[in-house]
């Protein structure tokens, strides 16, 4: 069998020609070639580089004609565009590929396990030795001793915490009744970092009854991440650091780092007191939190627990609350679909005399479908990259050589008409008649064995969150908001604020 390496399916012309091949699709792959060093990164091909984004709407807020016109007057280009060439020497070619077949060979196997340079981006907030971007070597490691931890019974024990936690965000809710539409990030956002601070750490950090910097300084960063990955000349670290986005990365990591290290020093005296005093303290009583459980069971360094803590910590809250708001939003804007779930609630939940178990969640089926619909529209992991050690040939005949990046645009799979017909529409039906074919056409916890280590956990949050809201709230569009406008970067960033309004229940 002959397989064409998509090298050669670039126009050939000679060796120091470089196309910038318009097509971001399910799968993008940025080939890097190193022999190309006499490559010229000129003001006009950066600026060509540029177009192609915007044009494909990768670049969206560069298609602000002030911000777009801003660069292009800009003198310091010429400085970029030459420091570009010196840092990298690389040469950038896009093509597209589609086939469920190819994510599947490509996120199945278990090689390729390497995450590209743009996760680099992340190490100075998780460090180098956390799950989601440690080497392989050190990954394999660390993934085998955490894995255990999120057992079944991990999964029961969490749901008291998860459920005392939800309370406190649907009491706050109280004062919005009637009210005009309100801003609903926040407060998941506060309430999910309880959660997960106290499953990973055991300490109750109570920030929804005084909110902290942190979700300010949460929304900040990632902004300041997605940055990075949208404006290519932020990539190298001498222009981002004196870029306003490296003044945030650095005051974010300080605050992030020091916070972590004081929450671990706490939480070893905890474990000491207990071991001496032989007295059971809050949290050693009901579950072993994750940091107990490194702390007392693994030979990991001090630091290496503190990425692993600080990556759970990082990759655990995000995620559940920006789907929950994203959830709540659509079913405030789709009557049929809260009604429907509100039945499904009520006779399953509502009609119970004790408080619902995990199994009882996990048996919800169209709430199942409604929060899969909103990973679909909004994958909180817009892409995964993966580095190709060593060759490989995919299904539909491409051939991708060793030392190649590979990036799956989850949110553009998602999005594809051929799999998701009405692609815009939020139906939560179509997952009725999805099967196993889909396993990797729908993937926002990614596949295969470098996959998200919390879904099950992710999925149960936000079960009981949306569940809990809906019984007690009657959700209502905000009357001012339209489609919420979306940035692309590392992970899922909404641009506006999301708002509904909501009443009272009566059931
Ligand atoms: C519920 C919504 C969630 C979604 C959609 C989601 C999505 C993902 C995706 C796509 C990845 C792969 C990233 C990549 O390869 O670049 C990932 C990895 C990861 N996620 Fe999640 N996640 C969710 C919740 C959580 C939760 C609740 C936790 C922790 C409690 C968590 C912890 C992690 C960690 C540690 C990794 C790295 C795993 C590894 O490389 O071994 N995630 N997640």
């Amino acid at each position: 069998m002959t397989h064409r390496c998509y090298d050669g399916m670039m126009p050939k012309t000679n060796a120091t020609e470089h196309h910038f091949v318009s097509s971001v699709q399910n799968i993008f792959l940025f080939h890097f070639r190193k022999e190309n060093s006499d490559f010229e990164w000129t003001e006009e091909l950066v600026l060509k580089f540029i177009d192609l984004y915007r044009e494909k709407e990768v670049l969206w807020n560069t298609k602000h004609p002030k911000y777009y016109n801003k660069i292009k007057k800009n003198d310091a280009w010429l400085q970029i565009a030459n420091a570009m060439k010196k840092a990298t020497d690389k040469c950038c070619k896009i093509r597209n590929l589609k086939s469920a077949g190819d994510i599947l060979e490509l996120l199945s196997r278990s090689r390729n396990l390497n995450k590209t340079d743009t996760y680099k981006n992340l190490s100075p907030l998780l460090g180098r030795n956390g799950l989601i971007i440690a080497d392989a070597d050190i990954w394999r490691v660390h993934r085998k001793k955490i894995s255990p931890s999120f057992n079944k019974k991990m999964l029961e024990n969490s749901i008291p915490i998860i459920v005392e936690n939800t309370k406190i965000l649907v009491e706050q809710f109280k004062n919005k009744v009637d009210q005009s539409e309100f801003g609903i990030r926040e407060f998941l956002d506060n309430c999910s970092l309880d959660i997960l601070c106290e499953i990973t750490t055991g300490i109750k950090l109570r920030t929804q009854e005084s909110p902290e910097l942190f979700y300010k300084v949460t929304d900040e960063i990632l902004h300041a991440l997605n940055a990075r990955i949208l404006q290519p000349w932020l990539r190298f670290d001498f222009i981002f650091r004196l870029s306003k986005y490296g003044k945030i990365t650095r005051d974010f990591v300080k605050l992030h780092r020091n916070r972590q290290k004081k929450i671990i020093n706490e939480r070893k005296k905890m474990l000491k007191n207990c071991e001496e005093v032989k007295l059971s303290t809050e949290g050693c009583e009901k579950m072993m939190p994750l940091l107990d459980f490194l702390l007392k069971e693994s030979n990991f360094t001090d630091e290496e627990i503190e990425d692993d803590v600080l990556s759970i910590m990082f990759a655990g809250q995000d995620a559940p609350a920006v789907i929950t708001t994203l959830c709540l939003y659509e079913l405030s804007r789709n009557e049929r679909v809260q009604d429907k779930l509100l039945d499904e609630l009520k006779n399953n939940i509502l009609n119970k005399n004790c408080e619902p178990t995990f199994d009882d969640y996990m048996n919800l089926k169209y709430l199942d479908f409604v929060i899969k619909e909103t990973m679909r529209m909004y994958p909180p992991a817009l892409f995964v990259g993966r580095k190709i050690d060593e060759d490989v040939h995919l299904p539909s005949g491409y051939f991708l050589p060793a030392n190649t990046s590979a990036y799956i645009f989850i949110y553009k799979l998602h999005h594809d008409e051929k799999y998701y017909p009405n692609h815009d529409e939020f139906i939560p039906e179509r997952f009725e008649n999805i099967d196993e074919s889909y396993r990797y056409i729908y993937i926002p916890f990614s596949a295969g064995v470098r996959n998200c280590i919390g879904q099950i956990f992710g999925l149960i949050e936000i079960k009981i969150l949306v569940s809990s809201v809906l019984l007690k709230y009657r959700l209502l569009p905000a009357i001012r908001t339209k489609k919420i406008r979306l940035e692309v970067g590392t992970v899922l960033h909404c641009l506006d604020t999301v708002s509904l309004r909501i009443t009272s229940r009566k059931l």
